[in-house]
């Protein structure tokens, strides 16, 4: 049969092509409570909620924002697209720290949507909220400045990463993904503390947040997926403390 994305038969280990014996038994292929249709509807969004709470008190939107702002420093006027946007906090946030963006808000969770839209952002000014996979976007070749994909990415297997990555720059001049890096020697100090932070942000957060770790990309597995994703993507990648990876890609110029 013939296939016609020429990502769909990749497979891959999350640690990549050279992932030691010990990485592999690490990793996780194990599904988050927030990736079930098994479990409740409630529990997936005390998922949501104990990450929207750490991230607001740990200042990781801050940080966020920054790394995606930084790369249309000196644009009055720059087109931004959020996917895998859950909540919407981080495109509220890019909102308020540039004054001339216009930011669509994404989600592939018909859910999601209708809770953004119903939300403040639902009538803002400067943002649209739409429906959108990742992997398949219906825009037109570089029609936003940057595209950001926040700890997402790990959710999905390696041939709709590399989608994500065809796809994020072929619609953006910049795609950046934020997500863990790769340790198993933070996740060994994280076990330990991990129970003392429930009362904090709940344990279906910390039960979603020490798998998510097993299912993090490496970067030798994302340069893998970039080099077979079936366009030509350029990847920076770098380790932003605690446990943030920021990935900057871009693509060759297309017709
Ligand atoms: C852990 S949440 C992250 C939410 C938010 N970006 C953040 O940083 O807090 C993962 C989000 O990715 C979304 N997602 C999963 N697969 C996706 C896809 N193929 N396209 C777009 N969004 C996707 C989920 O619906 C969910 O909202």
């Amino acid at each position: 049969m013939d296939n016609e994305d020429p990502a769909a038969t990749i497979d891959l280990a999350r640690g990549g092509p050279d992932a030691s014996w010990l990485d592999r038994l690490y990793a996780t292929e194990k599904p988050e409570w927030m990736d079930r249709d098994d479990v409740p509807l409630r529990r997936r969004q005390q998922v949501m909620r104990g990450l929207d709470r750490l991230n607001t008190v740990t200042g990781t939107y801050r940080s966020y924002a920054r790394w995606t702002l930084e790369h249309v420093q000196d644009n009055a006027a720059p087109r931004i697209l959020e996917l895998g946007a859950g909540h919407g906090a981080l495109s509220a946030r890019l909102l308020a720290a540039h004054p001339g963006a216009e930011v669509t808000v994404s989600d592939v969770n018909p859910d999601s949507v209708r809770s953004i839209r119903a939300g403040e952002l639902g009538q803002h000014p400067r943002a649209t909220v739409r429906l959108l996979d990742a992997t398949a976007i219906d825009s037109p070749d570089y029609h936003y400045d940057v595209a950001v994909f926040t700890q997402s990415m790990h959710h999905l297997p390696p041939h709709m990463v590399a989608a994500v990555l065809r796809e994020g720059t072929r619609v953006a001049k910049t795609l950046v993904i934020i997500d863990l890096w790769r340790s198993p020697v933070f996740y060994a100090l994280a076990v330990p503390l991990a129970p003392m932070a429930v009362p904090l942000f709940g344990f279906p957060t910390l039960h979603d947040g020490l798998i998510s770790l097993r299912k993090a990309y490496s970067t030798s597995a994302l340069r893998t997926l970039a080099a077979e994703c079936g366009a030509e993507v350029h990847l920076r990648t770098r380790f932003a403390p605690p446990v943030f990876m920021v990935v900057t890609a871009t693509g060759e110029e297309r017709s």
